[in-house]
């Protein structure tokens, strides 16, 4: 079975994006970000697909979209549901995969309990945006320490449920 780790960051108040961007600029969590996720299998949302650099897209990612279309933009793998991203990692046999965000496919695997640990940098100020997980998702989950520094504190977060339940 594939574990799914969660990798995203988040003001106090939940927000994560604003215009299809991140609202803040941290390079060193940019960097974090990079060196956990090198080379590995990463799922995102057609909107985060869009506007992510190619540089960190080293693997094909695999992309939630109703329109198969977006392949010919840069190269992925197009799922249009849970069932068929579960299909598909099934098919690669992948032990791991990140899922990236955004706020829609976050949801998406909180909700569906797909995410068994989650890394999330809660950034210590709050920024203006239109993009917002449900940080009461993870009310219940165990958490550790990472990295702290002025701007952001990194946290490895652990489901205590089952996952798929
Ligand atoms: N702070 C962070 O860690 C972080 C991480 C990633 C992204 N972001 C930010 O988050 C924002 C983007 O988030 P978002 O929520 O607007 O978009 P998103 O989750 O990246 O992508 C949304 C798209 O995913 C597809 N989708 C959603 N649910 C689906 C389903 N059940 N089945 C199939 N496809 C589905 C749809 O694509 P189609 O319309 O093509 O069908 C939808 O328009 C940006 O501001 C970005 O910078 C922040």
């Amino acid at each position: 079975m594939t574990k799914i780790i969660g990798i995203m960051a988040s003001t106090p108040n939940g927000i994560i994006g604003k215009d299809n961007a991140l609202p803040w600029s941290y390079p060193e969590e940019i960097e974090h970000f990079r060196k956990i996720t090198d080379s590995q299998v990463m799922v995102m949302g057609r909107k985060t697909f869009e506007s992510a650099p190619n540089s960190l897209l080293k693997k094909t990612p695999i992309v939630f979209s109703k329109n198969k279309a977006i392949r010919n933009l840069k190269p992925c793998t197009v799922v249009e549901s849970i069932d068929s991203f579960l299909e598909h990692i099934l098919s690669i046999q992948c032990h791991k995969a990140f899922m990236i965000g955004g706020a829609e496919i976050a949801e998406l695997f909180l909700k569906n309990n797909l995410i068994s640990e989650f890394i999330l940098t809660k950034i210590h100020k709050n920024y203006e945006g239109d993009a917002s997980m449900d940080l009461s998702f993870f009310d219940k989950w165990q958490q550790i320490l990472l990295t702290q520094t002025k701007d952001y504190t990194i946290y490895k977060l652990t489901n205590p449920q089952e996952i798929g339940k």
